[in-house]
């Protein structure tokens, strides 16, 4: 077993840092925010994520890891140091990396032991090198330090799961020695590996997100094509998924990707394009598709109502999708704000992500309308004059289309999840409208 050090304890950084306490490696979480530390330590965890507490409590009970500020002592004699850090998204697209050049340097003032320095954040294509030609410029003690590329695919919601039994481990080396370390580090996991160089780990990442992003998109597209020419998504996506070179999996239109991986990822890679003078015809469609996407219920939305003004909305789901608090890039941000301003009073309700909303948007009066937080459905929709639907939790999807026409003034419901049988709301007496299918 290895002792392994973390840099960074959001999702990428504190999960992977459990998840090798759990197979039994000697793990220290690294972060910067002392009370976040002392948060972890006490066995609560900084983000909504299923089992994650658990694993926490357990592992910090057994020894196998902890949680500090002290940077100097959990890196001098780490055989691994992961780095998990943010590399957030700048105005023209480009990746943030100075949070991982900080991590670079501290790494290089403080090891006194060979080790290998493993980026899991998302980087663009050529930073690793770029790291360990920086850590190799700052290093004080003459040691062997090399920077591999190990790529995060897990999901927001999934975590845990995610990485104990990831479909894949990617890693990208540029020596043996490095490949043969990173391998007997994830052996425990008993998990395919798949071993390429550190550049095409690094557009690996990108690749795969950028695909998912643009699958969405291309759904989408297809979907607003289908509601002009009478056809349905639903179907025409089961009929797509029985292909197996289709998939079944990410066909659903909706209301837009968000999140924090999708936006950033595409918007970074095109510019990684633009930079090295291409064009990436197809990721740029895929953003200008999904910019659109967000605001498409409230464009149906506005066409049909002559006003929101005084009028009762219900909003159902606020974060960018189930099992998270994450309102990152979420369509709730977009669309309340048009909402606001054309005087609506918003009841909106989400069983985890209300309070964060609440930071953006207080709750009272906002532009020429109002928000008030609920923390059950039928209060929100009691009374309501429209429904808006924006994430699919349970809780949402468990109303039934009965509900809706019992509770609320007039039963006008715009699904952007396409939670319901349009039968099924037609015979309950709902006026429903949803994505790519007949309203
Ligand atoms: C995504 C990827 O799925 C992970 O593999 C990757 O590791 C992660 O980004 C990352 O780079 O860290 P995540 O952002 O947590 O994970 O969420 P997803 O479940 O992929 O959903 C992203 C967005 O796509 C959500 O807004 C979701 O509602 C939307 N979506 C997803 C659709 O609109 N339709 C679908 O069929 C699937």
């Amino acid at each position: 077993m290895y002792k392994i050090a973390v840099a960074g304890t959001g999702y990428v950084g504190l999960v992977a840092g459990v998840c090798f306490a759990e197979v039994g490696h000697q793990v220290t979480c690294v972060d910067i925010d002392e009370a976040k530390v002392n948060l972890m330590k006490s066995g609560v965890s900084p983000i909504y994520e299923t089992s994650l507490e658990e694993l926490m409590q357990k592992n910090y009970a057994a020894g196998r890891i902890d949680y500090t500020t002290d940077f100097k002592s959990a890196y001098k004699d780490a055989d691994a140091i992961f780095i998990g850090v943010g590399t957030p998204e700048q105005p023209d697209g480009s990746a943030n990396l100075s949070y991982i050049a900080t991590v670079a340097r501290q790494i290089a003032e403080s090891v006194e032991k060979d080790c290998l320095v493993v980026v899991k954040s998302t980087v663009p294509v050529g930073t690793n090198d770029k790291v360990e030609q920086f850590i190799q410029d700052f290093l004080v003690n003459g040691v062997r330090v090399e920077v591999a590329s190990n790529p995060e695919f897990l999901a927001q919601g999934s975590a845990v799961q995610d990485t104990l039994h990831a479909e894949r481990i990617v890693i990208g080396t540029e020596s043996k020695w490095a490949e043969d370390l990173l391998m007997k580090i994830y052996e425990p996991f008993h998990l395919p590996i798949v071993s390429v160089n550190r550049r095409s780990a690094e557009m690996i990442k990108y690749a795969s997100n950028d695909f998912l992003a643009l699958k969405i998109s291309y759904m989408n597209d297809i979907a607003n094509l289908c509601e002009l020419v009478g056809a349905d998504i639903q179907d025409v996506a089961k009929g797509m998924s029985y292909d197996e070179r289709i998939g079944s999996k990410f066909l659903n239109a909706g209301i837009g990707y968000g999140g924090s991986c999708f936006p950033k990822d595409t918007k970074a890679l095109e510019y990684i394009a633009r930079q090295n003078g291409y064009e990436l015809k197809t990721i740029k469609a895929a953003i200008d598709v999904n910019k659109e996407q967000k605001t498409m219920l409230y464009k149906k939305a506005s066409k049909s109502l002559i006003t929101f003004n005084l009028l009762k909305v219900a909003v159902l789901g606020l974060t960018f999708k189930p099992g998270t608090d994450d309102l990152r890039e979420a369509a709730s941000l977009e669309n309340i704000p048009l909402l606001l301003e054309q005087g609506a009073n918003i009841f909106a309700y989400d069983p985890v992500g209300a309070e964060n909303f609440s930071k953006v948007h207080p709750e009272g009066k906002g532009g020429r309308g109002s928000i008030t937080y609920v923390s059950n459905i039928e209060h929100a929709l009691q009374d309501a004059n429209v429904c808006f639907i924006f994430t699919e939790w349970g809780e949402v999807k468990a109303v039934t289309p009965e509900n809706y026409k019992d509770l609320m003034r007039t039963p006008l419901v715009y699904d952007g999840r396409n939670l319901y049988r349009l039968e099924d709301m037609q015979n309950a007496g709902v006026e429903y409208h949803s994505i790519g299918r007949k309203s």
